[in-house]
């Protein structure tokens, strides 16, 4: 595995790839990898000729008091998982390859980036639109894999590549989660034990919401209610938001059928978990 931190060496490699006919698969993240990421990656292997990992730590996409300093970082681990992985090249630029002194451009996705995380976290999905479109520019992939559990994030990617016309196809994969069923997140290793198991409501409320919609319930209102009373019974967890959503437009819903998101970002001690599921299996 080659490890490559300049951007105009990255660039003029994918360059070089694409020249010679071969296809480029892309998983881009943030790092402190965990099987959800390696899920991505195995996939990716499967889907291009070179399998391009990037670690990037991206300051444009934390807001004012939020865990850019202190985001786990592992590098060393890191290239071995993605080694074993079959990645070819691990991209991991400095931020001020990315962001050189007088940088000034952005990309601003508009409507979808409105509720759920992008209230919460203003200017976050600016930041994530503009890495991912210079990540793209740079790596040129043929392919790019992201992960439903960050389904709002998935769902900016794809308006960004239509809107923009970027010649990319953007493969959505299911969330990994542990065996208990918290969602895999580098975030979990700030969790204490005693918050890591009253972070297992997040997951557990959206299991019992599915179970309550195929016992026949269909109104929102009464599904989110449940949730929120389990939410608020958890001493150490605040809710910040909880929502029913069509898997688009992002829009609450009324009544669930087989498009509805059931979306929740929980505050457990300092630590912010998000997860998401649909409600209605389509069969
Ligand atoms: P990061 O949080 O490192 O996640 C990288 C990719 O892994 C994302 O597509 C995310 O959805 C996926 N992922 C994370 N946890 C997962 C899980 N439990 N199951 C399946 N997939 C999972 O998301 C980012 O980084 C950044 O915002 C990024 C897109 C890299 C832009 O900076």
């Amino acid at each position: 595995m080659e490890l490559i931190t300049s951007v105009e060496q990255m660039q003029r490699r994918c360059l070089d790839e694409r020249q010679a006919g071969n296809t480029i698969s892309f998983v881009p993240t943030m790092g402190f990898l965990h099987q959800g990421h390696l899920s991505l990656l195995e996939e990716g292997r499967e889907r291009g000729d070179l399998l391009v990992l990037s670690i990037f730590v991206n300051p444009a996409q934390f807001g004012v008091g939020e865990d850019f300093e202190e985001y786990p970082r592992d590098l060393q681990q890191d290239s071995r998982l993605a080694e074993q992985c079959g990645v070819d090249i691990l991209f991991a630029p400095e931020v001020k390859q990315m962001y050189p002194a007088g940088y000034a451009c952005y990309v601003d996705v508009e409507r979808i980036t409105e509720p759920l995380c992008g209230a919460s976290r203003p200017g976050h999905f600016r930041g994530v639109s503009t890495v991912v479109n210079k990540l793209f520019n740079i790596v040129q992939p043929h392919v790019a894999l992201f992960g439903c559990k960050d389904f709002q994030q998935l769902a900016v990617i794809r308006q960004m590549v239509s809107d923009l016309n970027m010649p990319v196809e953007i493969i959505g994969m299911p969330i990994v989660r542990e065996p208990d069923g918290l969602a895999m997140s580098s975030r979990n290793v700030y969790l204490t034990p005693e918050q890591r198991l009253q972070a297992l409501t997040l997951s557990a409320v959206l299991t019992q919401s599915r179970d309550r919609v195929r016992a026949g319930e269909r109104d929102a209102k009464t599904l989110l209610a449940a949730a929120r009373k389990q939410i608020d019974a958890l001493p150490d967890a605040r809710l910040d938001y909880l929502q029913i959503c069509h898997q688009h437009s992002l829009e609450e819903v009324a009544n669930v059928d087989e498009d509805s998101v059931m979306l929740l970002a929980v505050f457990v001690g300092d630590t912010r978990l998000i997860d998401n599921s649909y409600l209605l299996d389509v069969s």
